[in-house]
C-alpha cells in the first residue's frame, strides 16, 4: 500500500529534547538510577499561590471556552507585566495568548512566512525553530555562531546571508542551548540590520528572567525603533515552573500579524485551557519572590556545574549568562573512534553510565551536548563524575 503521509510530515523530525526525556523516564520506570541532565524545565514545583489560583478558577466554574486569543484578564496581566518590567505598552489587540511560547512561534511562522521565504536562525538554535519554519514551507537560513566568540553572533555574517527572500530574523537571548545573553552592542547591530533590510524580528524571550551575574536583559522591542518590527514572544513555563500549563504569549504593534496568528489559532486549537490562563494571571500579577529564589538556586548550580566541567580533561564550555543549560564541547572525545558524534556520545553516556543529556546535533552542533542544571547539586556532582569517567575512557 502507498504511504498516506504528506511530504511535510515525512520531512519533520521529532523533538530531540522530548525524545531523550521519554527514554530517560522509561529507564527510570525500569528502576535504573538515571542522572538526568536532559530537563528543559525547572525542577521546582509550581508556586502554591499559582496552583491555588487554578483551583479557585475551577471552583468558580471557569471550565468553558474563553476568547480564542486569551481572556481579557490574562491579556491585561501580560500588558501590565511587560509595561512594569520593560516600559513597553501594548493594547489587548496587540497580544495573543497561546498554548505555550512554542505555539506562539508556530502561529507567527504560519502567519508571516510564504513558501520559499527565508528566516534567519542563529546556530546553535533551539531544536524547534528550523522545523517550525519548514512546516510553514519556508527556509531556515542557519547562521553559525562560535564557541571561541562566546556564541555571540557576528552581525556581518548575519547581514551577508540576507537575500530578497529574507523576511525575519529569529533572536533568542538568553539562548537555549548555549545560555548566552547577547551583549547590548550586538542587539543594537541586529536592530540596525533589521531596519536597513526591512525585516521582522521574532524575539523569543522565554528565559528573560533567568539571568545571572546581575546581567541585564533587554527586550528587543525596547531597542530604539524596534517596537514596530518586533514580535515579542514569552510565556510562563520557565519563569514560574509552569511547563505543563502550556501558556505563552506574544505582543506586537503589528496588529495584522497578531490578528492573523489569532485566526490561525482559532482554526487549529482555539483558546488555551481556561484553568491554565487563570493560573497564568496569578503568576504574572501575584508575588514574584519565588522567581528570585529560583534564580538564586539556578545560579549556584550553574557555578557548580561550570566549575566541575572545567576540571574535566577533554571538555570545554562557555559559561552561560542565562537559562539553565551548559552547552559542552565534547568533540575531543570523538577522536577515539568509539563515538563519532553527539548522538553517539549521548547514547554511550546513557547506556554505560546512565547519564541522560541531549545531543547537540539537533541544535545545530555535533561538537556539543547540552547539560541542564535544572537539577539538584548532588545530581550535578554525580553525573559529572560519571562524565569524567567516560572522558577518561574515550580520550
Ligand atoms: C528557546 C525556547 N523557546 C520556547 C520554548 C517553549 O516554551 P513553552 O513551554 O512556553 O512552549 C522553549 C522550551 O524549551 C525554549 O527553550
Amino acid at each position: 500500500m502507498k504511504t498516506f503521509l504528506s511530504s511535510r510530515a515525512r520531512r519533520l523530525k521529532p523533538s530531540a529534547t522530548l525524545a531523550i526525556a521519554a527514554l530517560e523516564k522509561e529507564m527510570r520506570g525500569r528502576g535504573i538510577d538515571v542522572v538526568g541532565f536532559g530537563a528543559g524545565e525547572p525542577d521546582f514545583p509550581t508556586p502554591s499561590h499559582i496552583r491555588e489560583a487554578a483551583k479557585r478558577s475551577l471552583d468558580r466554574g471557569e471550565t468553558f471556552y474563553t476568547p480564542v486569543g486569551g481572556t481579557p484578564a490574562l491579556k491585561n496581566a501580560v500588558a501590565q507585566r511587560v509595561r512594569d518590567d520593560y516600559g513597553l505598552d501594548y493594547k489587548a489587540e496587540e497580544i495573543l495568548v497561546s498554548c505555550g511560547a512554542k505555539h506562539c512561534l508556530a502561529n507567527v511562522f504560519q502567519a508571516v512566512l510564504d513558501p520559499g521565504d527565508e528566516a534567519i536562525v542563529l546556530a546553535p538554535y533551539w531544536v524547534s525553530y528550523p522545523e517550525m519554519i519548514e512546516l510553514a514551507d519556508a527556509v531556515p537560513v542557519i547562521v553559525p555562531t562560535r564557541e571561541g566568540t562566546g556564541f555571540v553572533p557576528d552581525p556581518e555574517e548575519v547581514e551577508a546571508r540576507i537575500t530578497p527572500r529574507t523576511k525575519a530574523i529569529l533572536v533568542n537571548s538568553p539562548s537555549n542551548p548555549t545560555g548566552v545573553l547577547y551583549p547590548a552592542e550586538i542587539l543594537a547591530e541586529l536592530a540596525r540590520i533589521a531596519e536597513k533590510h526591512d525585516l521582522l524580528v521574532i524575539s523569543d524571550e522565554i528565559y528573560d528572567k533567568l539571568v545571572y551575574d546581575g546581567g541585564k536583559f533587554t527586550p528587543f522591542a525596547a531597542l530604539p525603533g524596534m517596537k514596530d518590527r518586533t514580535i515579542l514572544v514569552n510565556g510562563v513555563s520557565k519563569t514560574y515552573a509552569m511547563t505543563g500549563f502550556r501558556i505563552g504569549y506574544l505582543a506586537s504593534t503589528r496588529t495584522d500579524i497578531v490578528k492573523a496568528a489569532t485566526n490561525i489559532q482559532s482554526q487549529s486549537t482555539s483558546n488555551p485551557a481556561s484553568t491554565a490562563q487563570a493560573a497564568a494571571v496569578e503568576a504574572l500579577t501575584g508575588p514574584q519572590d519565588e522567581v528570585a529564589r529560583m534564580v538564586e538556586v539556578f545560579e549556584k548550580r550553574r557555578n557548580l556545574m561550570i566549575e566541575e566541567i572545567n576540571k574535566i580533561e577533554g571538555l570545554s564550555v562557555v559559561k552561560p549568562g542565562g537559562a539553565f543549560y551548559a552547552f559542552v564541547n565534547t568533540s575531543r572525545l570523538y577522536l577515539s573512534g568509539k563515538v563519532s558524534n553527539s548522538a553517539d556520545l549521548a547514547r554511550y553516556l546513557l547506556e554505560t553510565r546512565h547519564v541522560a543529556c541531549v545531543p547537540g546535533g539537533p541544535f545545530g552542533s555535533e561538537d556539543h551536548v547540552r547539560l541542564s542544571f535544572a537539577t539538584g547539586e548532588e545530581t550535578i556532582l554525580k553525573g559529572l563524575e560519571r562524565l569524567r569517567e567516560v572522558c577518561q575512557e574515550l580520550l
